[in-house]
């Protein structure tokens, strides 16, 4: 897997150091309340898995999935909701936890979904966000790195379903998408 890597854009190291300070940026954040982390399936595992457990607060998790992308690296535009969240989320503050943000598609739909369910507060926090690509207009609240236009995979970010299993993240060889 590591030959078809060309270049390793955030290792292990700075995704780690910088998921705890955005954890302890939450826990004071929101010092206090009870907040429903909800995660956006698949990209979103291994920063979700890491991210709930930096941040030292009583919370309660739930994931939803949605798809916008087929096979290869351009969206479809075309969103689906394909599980929805199990937990009442009517008067709770909602954080969103997301792999990527890239044309922002995914995510207004995913937020619009959510507010229809009246939570007390709902705020959006995207490890990755690649400003370059957006078509809708929506922003992060918590932002973990702003990266290029570049198709990344790794920590959770898949080409086919591949490569989610990388603890950095990393830019593929373009002969890979070639095959
Ligand atoms: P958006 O709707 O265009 O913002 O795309 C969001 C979703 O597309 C993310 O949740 C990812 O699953 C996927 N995606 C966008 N950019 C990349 C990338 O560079 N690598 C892997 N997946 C990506």
């Amino acid at each position: 897997m590591m030959q078809e890597i060309e270049k390793v854009l955030i290792s292990e190291e700075a995704l780690q150091k910088r998921i705890q300070e955005l954890g302890m940026e939450l826990a004071r954040d929101y010092e206090g309340k009870t907040p429903v982390f909800v995660g956006v399936l698949k990209g979103v595992i291994l920063f979700f898995g890491d991210m709930i457990r930096a941040t030292p607060i009583r919370s309660q998790i739930d994931l939803m999935a949605v798809s916008s992308y087929g096979a290869g690296t351009e969206s479809s535009g075309k969103i689906v909701l394909k599980k929805d969240v199990s937990l009442n989320l009517e008067g709770r503050h909602v954080i969103v936890l997301e792999d990527i943000i890239d044309t922002g598609l995914t995510l207004k739909f995913t937020v619009e979904h959510l507010k229809a369910m009246h939570p007390a507060s709902l705020k959006i926090c995207t490890l990755l966000d690649k400003p370059a690509r957006r078509t809708v207009d929506i922003s992060a609240d918590y932002v973990g790195f702003t990266i290029p236009n570049e198709f990344v995979v790794g920590y959770g970010l898949d080409y086919n379903d591949y490569y989610r299993n990388l603890p950095f993240i990393g830019v593929l060889k373009p002969e890979v998408y070639e095959k």
